[in-house]
């Protein structure tokens, strides 16, 4: 079942390229009246809503036209979540918050008809996602799942939603479904975008061929980055604690960064918004503590994100940069410098994840952790 891998978790990493290609299977493909042209159609969101005061309306009509999207989701998908606001804000131009489910089902959110709440979960059965989905339905908005278990709890609840399509994800550590979430979610974005009128043909035609060319772009470079990331981890191995920074989109990658390393390894690791560091964490930069800094040239604070990491340096962290693939701002630095492929900044995210996932599933088998069920945690948190 593992195919051949010590554990699940890193099976489900290099599952990657093909759990988006599923993903995307179907969805995007060329228009019939102009063939070298792409179009993107979720079956799951274009179908008339059951709900009769909905006039015949699908998810896509309501959410185009909606005051807001409140996505609500834990852990993992709550860090999709916000990368999902930052691809939803961009290119649909739609307001979006980001709500932790256990506390937004805790306190009286405002919510209203003209609202669609998002609830992300990868197994369907999150307790406190599930209770929020409800908590909305009770005040009239429209609810939509993107789910990846099949006839899960999330997915018979909301009114409508997709699936990731990524195929069963064992490890407790989720991999390819946070992959999965970010790819469904910029599909939902971009549908949006032209149904709002707010997107040329030639600008999502740009995408969808990036979309297309991201699986491939991933194969071809999995077999240095595993080598690069396992003689990283053997280095980093002893650190008991470590910073994750960086900067837009890149924030919440940089979060998720760090949850996989707490979770899997028990190295203490927190995610911050690189110009945050100075407001306090600043402190903990030192000698050995590994500070992990994503520092893409699409950024626009990139010159900014720069001049901090020459700063931890000066400090005596281990810096270790993820950047783009033929970037030497950093050689001379960096105790690392991780190289990713390029692509579109809203699709960065896709590829910046991986190598963060390896290095926590390889720092976590130099130090004998259980790697797919770690200490304490249930795969699906069903209590509440
Ligand atoms: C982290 C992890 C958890 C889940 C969270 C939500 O690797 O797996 O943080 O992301 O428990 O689970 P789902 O997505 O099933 O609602």
């Amino acid at each position: 079942e593992k195919a051949g891998y010590p554990h699940f978790m890193l099976k489900e990493i290099f599952d990657q390229p093909n759990s988006l290609r599923n993903g995307m299977r179907g969805r995007i493909y060329n228009r019939q009246d102009k063939p070298d042209s792409w179009q993107i159609k979720l079956g799951g969101l274009e179908k008339a809503l059951e709900a009769p005061e909905r006039e015949g309306k699908s998810a896509i009509d309501i959410m185009a036209s909606a005051r807001r999207l409140i996505i609500c989701a834990c852990g993992t998908s709550w860090h999709s979540g916000l990368i999902a606001k930052y691809v939803l804000e961009n290119l649909a131009k739609i307001p979006v918050e980001v709500e932790y489910a256990s506390e937004f089902r805790y306190r009286n959110p405002v919510i209203g008809k003209d609202d669609v709440i998002i609830a992300i979960s990868q197994s369907g059965e999150t307790a406190d996602t599930l209770e929020a989905i409800k908590m909305a339905k009770k005040n009239n908005a429209i609810t939509v799942g993107i789910v990846n278990v099949v006839g899960s709890s999330i997915a018979r609840e909301t009114d409508a939603g997709i699936y990731l399509h990524a195929g069963p994800e064992i490890g407790v550590a989720s991999t390819k479904a946070f992959t999965g979430q970010v790819i469904a979610l910029l599909m939902v974005a971009l549908r949006l975008a032209t149904e709002r009128g707010v997107m040329s043909d030639e600008v999502l035609d740009s995408y969808c061929e990036a979309l297309n060319a991201l699986p491939d772009k991933l194969e071809s470079w999995f077999k240095d980055l595993n080598d690069q990331i396992k003689v990283i981890s053997k280095y980093f191995r002893l650190a008991s604690n470590a910073l994750f920074s960086g900067c837009g989109i890149h924030f919440p990658v940089a979060l998720e960064g760090a949850l996989k390393l707490k979770e899997i390894s028990y190295i203490h690791a927190e995610g911050f918004p690189a110009a945050e560091i100075r407001h306090g964490a600043l402190t903990l930069i030192r000698n050995f503590v590994p500070v992990v800094c994503i520092a893409m040239k699409s950024d626009p604070a990139y010159e900014q994100v720069k001049a901090q990491i020459s700063e931890f340096r000066a400090k005596d962290a281990a810096v270790i940069v993820l950047t783009d693939q033929e970037n030497n701002d950093f050689n001379g630095i960096a105790s690392f410098v991780i190289r990713c492929p390029a692509t579109k900044l809203e699709l960065e995210p896709l590829i910046v994840a991986i190598p963060l996932q390896l290095l926590s599933y390889y720092i976590a088998d130099e130090r004998g952790c259980s790697i797919d069920q770690p200490r304490n945690l249930a795969k699906s948190v069903t209590v509440e």
